[in-house]
């Protein structure tokens, strides 16, 4: 059974799919087809993509893979370039971003990161953007505690839907200030790189004993746990990306696993919290 997480009256599933990376090759669009397909068939309704990735073939990815399931149930994530993100911009790249997706409306907008451009005008831009349907919520990605503080201060800007943001056991920097902030805010966090990119750096997370007693104990894979990990806290929605069927069976399997409060601390005294305040990481 997939976790569920409550954002403000919205439920929905605390395993996505992220598709960075995905769409650029004519040798694996097949798999990759079929490995979205498979996760939106069980319970990963959540798709994360961007204008960004691939320049559109991500997004183009996405649009072939909803011919074959019902949009209605999807809950489709895009981003637009923050040199894209004034009011007249803004609607030109949704529009390119909506015809590569053979759809007529996403779920969620985001900011990709901050820019130059105000975020007044973005935010009024968006809530245009939402009033003419085109949009069903908005939001913002890469902000970091003083950016929502800047964003809530704007008309309309506390009416942001998600922050996206880096957040895994290797990078546990927001829980030091940005998490309590949104919780206090009631601003749900979207997790993207949950498992660190694969782990890729040095394997450091998986080869670690801590993780892989735990991983054999719940008879899981080491990468598995740290995917629970990411969304044990059970507000938290983490969005992984997989070419491969395999992995995606693995990570909707995640959402049955419950690590215990004593798991919990194993894994603490191995990749502690944040005791003071840390610049917020992005990739
Ligand atoms: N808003 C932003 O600025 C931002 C930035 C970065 C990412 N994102 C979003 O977040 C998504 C996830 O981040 P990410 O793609 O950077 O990193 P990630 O999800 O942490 O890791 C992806 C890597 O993990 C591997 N993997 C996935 N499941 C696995 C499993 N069960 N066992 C073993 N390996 C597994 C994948 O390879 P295989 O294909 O071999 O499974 C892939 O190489 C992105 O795709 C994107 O949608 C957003």
């Amino acid at each position: 059974m997939m976790k569920q997480v409550n954002f403000n009256g919205t439920t929905l599933p605390a395993i996505g799919i992220g598709t960075w990376h995905m769409g650029d090759s004519p040798q694996t669009y097949t798999q990759e087809k079929a490995t979205i397909l498979y996760g939106l068939q069980h319970g990963a309704t959540v798709i994360d993509t961007a204008e960004m990735y691939g320049e559109g073939n991500a997004e183009k990815l996405v649009g072939d893979v909803l011919q074959n399931f019902d949009r209605s149930k999807v809950f489709l994530i895009s981003k637009f370039y923050p040199q894209n993100a004034t009011k007249d911009k803004m609607k030109q790249a949704l529009n390119r971003s909506l015809k590569r997706l053979k759809t007529d409306y996403l779920d969620l907008y985001l900011l990709h990161w901050r820019g130059p451009v105000p975020l007044a005008e973005t935010v009024a831009g968006l809530v245009e953007l939402q009033k003419a349907g085109k949009i069903r919520y908005w939001g913002v990605s890469n902000f970091d505690t003083a950016d929502l503080k800047e964003l809530y201060a704007q008309p309309q800007g506390d009416q942001v839907f998600a922050n996206e943001d880096l957040y895994n056991l290797a990078n546990r920097g927001i829980e030091y200030d940005l998490l309590p902030w949104q919780r206090r805010h009631q601003l749900p966090l979207i997790a993207y790189a949950p498992i660190d990119q694969g782990d890729s750096r040095g394997q450091k997370l998986t080869k670690n004993s801590t993780i892989q007693q735990i991983a054999q104990a719940h008879q899981v894979t080491p990468m598995q746990i740290l995917l629970a990990w990411t969304i044990q806290a059970k507000d938290i929605m983490a969005i992984p990306q997989t070419s491969n069927v395999d992995h995606m069976k693995q990570n909707i399997l995640v959402g049955g696993i419950d690590l215990s409060n004593q798991e919990m601390q194993q894994i603490d005294s191995q990749f502690s919290a944040p005791v003071f305040k840390q610049p917020l990481q992005m990739i």
